[in-house]
């Protein structure tokens, strides 16, 4: 799918609070996904011909000691495995501009893990005591 990628602008706030189930009903992910976008650390992803209608969203940070990090990237249900979220994290990655960038997801997200996989991110350690039950995994990927 063509796709354009732009920095999310506050008025984008209620879209992607609309594709973001966690979001939806999430207070704390609205006011994660509000500051990334004052801070100028989200970038949506909409159709080439719909700037308006975001189909996915992928924040950068610096918030992992430091280093480039990707806190979130979430597709839309209806959008989900058509490459939108490999285009995100790519576009991220341009972004940071980095030798390394590095995320996090659960173990159970399987989806995330092979789209991390598939991008050549390497595991880079484990978190326990976040989610009971379910450890965060962190990856890195060095870029060449
Ligand atoms: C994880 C997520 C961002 C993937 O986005 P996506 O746009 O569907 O991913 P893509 O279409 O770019 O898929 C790229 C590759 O990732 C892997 N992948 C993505 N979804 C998958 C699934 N449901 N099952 C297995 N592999 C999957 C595949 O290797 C896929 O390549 P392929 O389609 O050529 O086989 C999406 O599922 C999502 O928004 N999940 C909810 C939010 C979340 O968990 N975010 C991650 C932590 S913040």
């Amino acid at each position: 799918m063509s796709l354009s990628i732009r920095q999310a602008l506050t008025e984008d706030i209620h879209h992607l609070t609309g594709i973001d189930a966690v979001a939806r009903n999430d207070e704390r992910r609205r006011e994660q996904l509000a500051q990334a976008i004052r801070a100028r650390e989200c970038w949506i992803a909409c159709k080439a011909n719909d700037a308006a209608a975001p189909l996915g969203y992928g924040c950068l940070d610096r918030s992992f000691f430091g280093e480039y990090f990707i806190p979130l990237v979430v597709v839309s249900d209806a959008s989900r495995r058509t490459g939108v979220g490999r285009q995100l994290m790519t576009h991220l990655e341009r972004v940071a501009s980095a030798q390394k960038v590095f995320t996090s997801t659960n173990t159970s997200n399987l989806p995330m893990r092979q789209l991390l996989a598939q991008l050549g991110y390497q595991h880079s350690g484990t978190i326990e005591n976040l989610d009971p039950g379910d450890p965060e995994l962190v990856f890195v990927k060095f870029m060449r």
